[in-house]
């Protein structure tokens, strides 16, 4: 008998050898187990930390409509840190925590030990005690991918401060508007941040920023690259320097399960981006647990994600899952294609790793510069690759297991969010028989269903199609929005009543197999980062040109999705190429550079319902080309508008 909550493991085939069908049993054993008595289940899950007071209740969780509360392992005491270091310092000392390779491939790698992880680590943890950082506080955190992020994310976890890292790539107006959300007393940036050959000005980035925020925010500065940099008495502290002068020991606090670990800053469907809380007991067993065991972690691998620290993946698996599991880390500070389209596996070579986990987007990129790059490497060291991000089309996902899983290593896509801490639905490396494109089936503890978009009814049937909920908590989930549990339970749980709503459309199949078909809302994947359509609207709209955008995704060959523009002028402003060329630039200065606008389209009007609301699905189709199917358009106010934006349909790669 199959359960409907066991759909997936019935894809068990029956002419697999005896000791696949063992792994497939217990696997798909646990997963029955997990969801027949979690508390059972992640009780004994949670032994897999050291904790200073151990648990005694483990799943206290409510879904329900006004009452949205989340806690695991609630009087369970533990330290993060300690997790991640100390006690790999105390078996195995000199194992290599942190190999990391620099964006220059003619500069050294450096191998950073367990020890060396502790002593740094406490190094900026001593500083930041000494500034005045106490328990509770948030520590901004705007850093290249050099080992200091790593550090600086685990002094702020020793000592209990929440840090909320900001990637690289933002704009000083986004790193101002988080280190203002989130009331931060300290933001720790790098002079210079290489990549791929350019140079980004971090700490001049920073100093823009901080014109917008209160006086009391200090300014701790990585000498990475050296070079000079403007610097402000009082504010400004030399963390180079400082970190030589710090004691290398730091005791480490005693932090409550449900205390925060972090924020993360992520794009919604409004223009303010949401402070996504994690906290520290059930984050840190789902994160290590889950890299174990969908990326078949052995002791001796050497495991690389390529994903960058200022995303979710960053956090839960290049920091917090493996450095728990006492991993060997690969930190790249560069890019695929620099200094050409072989340096990813250059650094599979050169440093023997074993798992490789990327992203579709940088899949796609190299795919486009032909096989021989892959090919003229040894990458015999490698036996698991993974995706993650976005959904992966079949061509890139046979072209990544032909040429660099040479058509034996399983490709691991992981379904997940920066809302869920770890992944939710993936294959088991062993376990799962794979389907080119499709996430698969979830992991332990994840209820999936699939809900109809317009009704909210469960959809029953195997094979279905609808959108993504989920029906009960994991120990990974976010807890709360920072300042903002009402936009929490809103966002989340608002849509559909009792459950969690990913915003993700999916398929399930006739063998309970999800297909992650997309967003939803109003958020882009846009080289696998979310970009809310709305943050970029807003943008557009504050310049002095523009009086009204939409924007909506298109589908992009190498991005997933490209950003499209419908920009309407101020009356009397002339719409020229240099116009449309300063408003790319003035996006990704608003923003960042990841948000530039792939196409600016002059629009003379929007197509809006008599009531004022634009009709995105009709900017969708006229984005895609895909005229023919506008569907009805019997309650626009004015339907020329229409006709004119197709007359008029950019041109675009
Ligand atoms: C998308 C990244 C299909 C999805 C970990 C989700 C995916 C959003 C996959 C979260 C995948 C992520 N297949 N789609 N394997 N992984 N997504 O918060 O739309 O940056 O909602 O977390 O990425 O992006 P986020």
């Amino acid at each position: 008998m199959l359960d409907n909550e066991l759909r997936g493991a019935a894809a068990a085939p029956d002419d697999v050898n005896s000791s696949v069908k063992a792994v497939h049993d217990a696997y798909y054993g646990n997963y029955a187990a997990s969801l027949a008595d979690p508390d059972a289940f992640w009780g004994e899950q949670a032994k897999r930390l050291t904790w200073i007071s151990p648990p005694t209740k483990v799943k206290n969780t409510s879904f329900a409509k006004g009452n949205v509360s989340i806690k695991w392992y609630e009087d369970g005491t533990l330290n993060v840190s300690a997790n991640c270091i100390d006690r790999h310092v105390a078996t195995d000392p000199e194992r290599v925590a942190i190999i990391w390779e620099p964006d220059n491939p003619k500069a050294p790698a450096r191998h950073i030990t367990y020890r060396e992880l502790l002593e740094e680590t406490c190094r900026i943890a001593n500083v930041l005690k000494k500034h005045g950082v106490k328990k509770g506080d948030r520590v901004v955190i705007y850093l290249p991918m050099i080992p200091e992020a790593a550090y600086t994310m685990l002094a702020c976890a020793r000592i209990g401060a929440i840090h909320s890292v900001v990637f690289a790539g933002f704009s000083p107006d986004s790193l101002a508007n988080r280190i203002n959300d989130s009331d931060a007393t300290v933001v720790v940036t790098a002079d210079f941040a290489p990549r791929g050959g350019r140079t980004t000005a971090l700490k001049s980035n920073t100093d823009a920023a901080l014109l917008h925020c209160s006086d009391r925010v200090k300014c701790m500065v990585v000498r990475h690259t050296g070079g000079q940099i403007h610097w402000t008495p009082g504010r400004d502290i030399d963390l180079t320097e400082e970190m030589r002068n710090a004691s290398p020991y730091c005791s480490y606090a005693e932090v409550g399960a449900e205390d925060p670990l972090f924020i993360l800053y992520t794009s919604g469907s409004t223009g303010k981006p949401k402070g996504v809380v994690h906290t520290s007991g059930g984050y840190l067993t789902y994160a290590s647990l889950t890299h174990e065991v969908c990326f078949d972690y052995k002791a001796g691998d050497v495991w690389w994600c390529t994903a960058d620290v200022g995303w979710v993946t960053g956090h839960s698996y290049i920091v917090y899952g493996p450095l728990a599991n006492g991993a060997t880390v690969l930190m790249f500070e560069g890019v695929p294609t620099w200094p050409d389209a072989g340096r990813f596996w250059d650094v599979v070579d050169k440093h023997k790793v074993t798992q490789f986990h990327s992203a579709p987007t940088a899949i796609r990129s190299l795919m486009a510069q032909g096989p021989e790059w892959v090919d003229s490497h040894d990458l015999s060291s490698l036996k698991l690759l993974g995706t993650v991000g976005e959904p992966i089309n079949p061509e890139a996902w046979n072209w990544y297991h032909q040429h660099v899983g040479k058509a034996k290593l399983p490709i691991i896509d992981a379904f997940w969010q920066t809302e869920t801490g770890g992944h939710m639905i993936c294959p088991h490396p062993v376990a799962t028989p794979l389907k080119p494109g499709s996430a698969t089936t979830p992991f332990w503890g994840v209820k999936p269903v699939v809900v109809d978009a317009s009704t909210g009814a469960v959809l029953e049937d195997t094979k279905t199609e609808g959108v993504l909920c989920i029906a009960d908590s994991w120990p990974g989930q976010a807890r709360t929005i920072w300042g903002d549990h009402q936009r929490y339970e809103d966002t989340y749980f608002g849509q559909y009543p009792g459950f969690y709503f990913t915003g993700d459309g999916c398929r399930r199949d006739e063998d309970g197999y999800y297909w992650i078909t997309g967003r939803v809302d109003d958020v882009l994947n846009v080289s696998g980062h979310r970009m809310g359509t709305a943050e970029i609207e807003s943008a557009l709209v504050a310049h002095e040109c523009v009086a009204e955008a939409a924007v909506v995704g298109y589908p992009h060959d190498i991005k997933g999705q490209g950003i499209y523009c419908y920009v309407t002028l101020m009356k009397g402003v002339e719409p020229t190429d240099d116009l449309r060329k300063q408003l790319e630039t003035w996006v990704r200065q608003e923003i960042g550079p990841i948000a530039k606008p792939d196409v600016i389209q002059w629009a003379p009007g929007l197509p809006k319902t008599r009531s004022g609301k634009i009709m995105r699905r009709i900017l969708r189709k006229i984005a895609e080309n895909d005229v023919g199917t506008l569907g009805d358009t019997s309650t626009l106010a004015d339907p020329s508008v229409v006709d004119d934006l197709i007359a008029n349909r950019a041109n675009r790669a």
